[in-house]
């Protein structure tokens, strides 16, 4: 039986565990990196030059949230959102969830074009550009071949094709000749496009939201897209709890680092920790009642970590509990480490980044971040700051971390402005 410490111990990593991580993900970066996982795909972009313009449609496939977005790149590294709406792949007018198996690609893609006629209204002609957060192999810039679903999505007939030729058949089904889809590029991409066009020393992009995932310009000036959220090493400090996520996940073994890290799995491993602390010790004062707060899969997610650490409120299933003291110093305590956790795991690939693109640290580096952990999640940003310092004191800063809001999405734009 495991105790409060144990659980404590087994989710906090020194320096040196981080170290490890750097060193093997810096390893698998230049030597065999499809043996730990990763997928060093080319984008087949390279850096803009900050002067593309025009108004671009983009349709940013996030997950089960999807963003159609307006964007006016005006040129001299500046753009402006012109309009954006939010649909939910899974709660929508079909009532069917189009992220499940029981979806095929053309009800996916039939009802993405469907909310794009009444997002533009007016019958103008538009160049489209795809942020697609998924695997994805290129045959050009316009096309993309998924490689698997990943964040639990499942919708049948779209691993194997060509996304943007599904988006754009859907589209002319419903009689819109007027939008011609030009670019596709994975959201990590799409975010160093962002940062790249409003940067020139911007050259890896990451997101840190409900996936995680970077990517890096090499030495050819090349977009390179890793995968990092599949990232496996016996060096990666898993728990029991790790292990029981990933056996009860819909793709087990896939995604090992992501689900260690990303705001669609923090919510689960926190309840997986609370439900054996509640059962299993006899840390909290009122073990049964809390035991009986979380007993279905997914009952709490990252945005109730995030409420309990800022506001702290402890909510699950949109329902608040009031705790005792020493309770909820023990709820507060396994959900700081979780976040200070994940936060480390991201820092030390990002520094295997930068040792693989930059060995002797001569250069300065911006590394682009977008994503919700990252722009709220308490701890999350502070902690990857102060990694990159600890592990290399003399170097940090050469490394400068930026959020930039709507970067897959401006990216995107900017792809599709690219590629004319
Ligand atoms: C996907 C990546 C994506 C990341 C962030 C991961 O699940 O495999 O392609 O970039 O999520 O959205």
């Amino acid at each position: 039986m495991g105790s409060f410490k144990d659980i404590t111990d087994s989710l906090t990593l020194s320096p040196q565990a981080v170290l490890r991580v750097t060193d093997k993900f810096t390893e698998a970066l230049s030597n065999r990196p499809a043996d730990y996982g990763l997928k060093l795909l080319d984008s087949t972009f390279g850096r803009p030059t900050g002067n593309e313009r025009g108004e671009v449609l983009v349709v940013d496939f996030g997950g089960t949230n999807l963003r159609l977005l307006l964007v006016d790149l005006k040129g001299h590294r500046a753009y402006e959102v012109l309009n954006q709406r939010v649909i939910n792949l899974r709660q929508n007018r079909t009532g069917l969830d189009l992220t499940s198996d029981s979806a095929q690609a053309d009800q996916m893609f039939g009802y993405i074009a469907a909310e794009i006629e009444d997002f533009i209204g007016i019958d103008r002609d538009y160049r489209l550009g795809h942020s697609f957060s998924f695997p994805a192999r290129h045959l050009n810039r316009n096309s993309a071949i998924l490689l698997e679903w990943t964040k639990e999505i499942r919708t049948k007939s779209v691993v194997g094709q060509d996304v943007n030729l599904l988006l754009q058949q859907a589209l002319q089904r419903r009689g819109m000749a007027n939008i011609q889809t030009k670019a596709i590029i994975n959201d990590a991409v799409g975010t160093l496009l962002a940062g790249a066009y409003q940067n020139l020393e911007a050259d890896v992009g990451s997101i840190c939201g409900t996936g995680h995932n970077s990517c890096f310009v090499d030495e050819e000036g090349r977009l390179i897209n890793t995968e990092s959220g599949n990232f496996f090493d016996e060096v990666l400090p898993v728990t029991k709890f790790d292990r029981q996520l990933d056996d009860s996940s819909l793709h087990p073994r896939a995604q090992r680092l992501e689900k260690m890290v990303a705001g669609a799995y923090l919510g689960e491993l926190y309840r997986l920790i609370l439900l054996d602390l509640a059962e299993n010790t006899d840390s909290f004062d009122q073990s049964i009642r809390l035991a009986k707060v979380f007993p279905a899969r997914n009952s709490i997610d990252s945005a109730d970590i995030s409420a309990l650490l800022q506001d702290r409120t402890f909510t699950a299933d949109g329902k608040e509990y009031g705790l005792s003291t020493s309770d909820f110093q023990i709820v507060e305590e396994i959900a700081r480490l979780l976040v200070v956790r994940s936060a480390q795991l991201i820092a030390a690939t990002y520094l295997g980044i930068i040792n693989h693109i930059d060995r002797d640290h001569q250069r300065r580096h911006i590394i682009t971040i977008d994503g919700s952990l990252y722009e709220k999640m308490p701890y999350f940003a502070k902690t990857i700051q102060d990694t990159l310092h600890v592990i290399y004191p003399a170097h940090h800063h050469l490394i400068q971390l930026r959020f930039s809001k709507d970067a897959s999405g401006i990216g995107a734009a900017v792809a599709a402005a690219m590629a004319k």
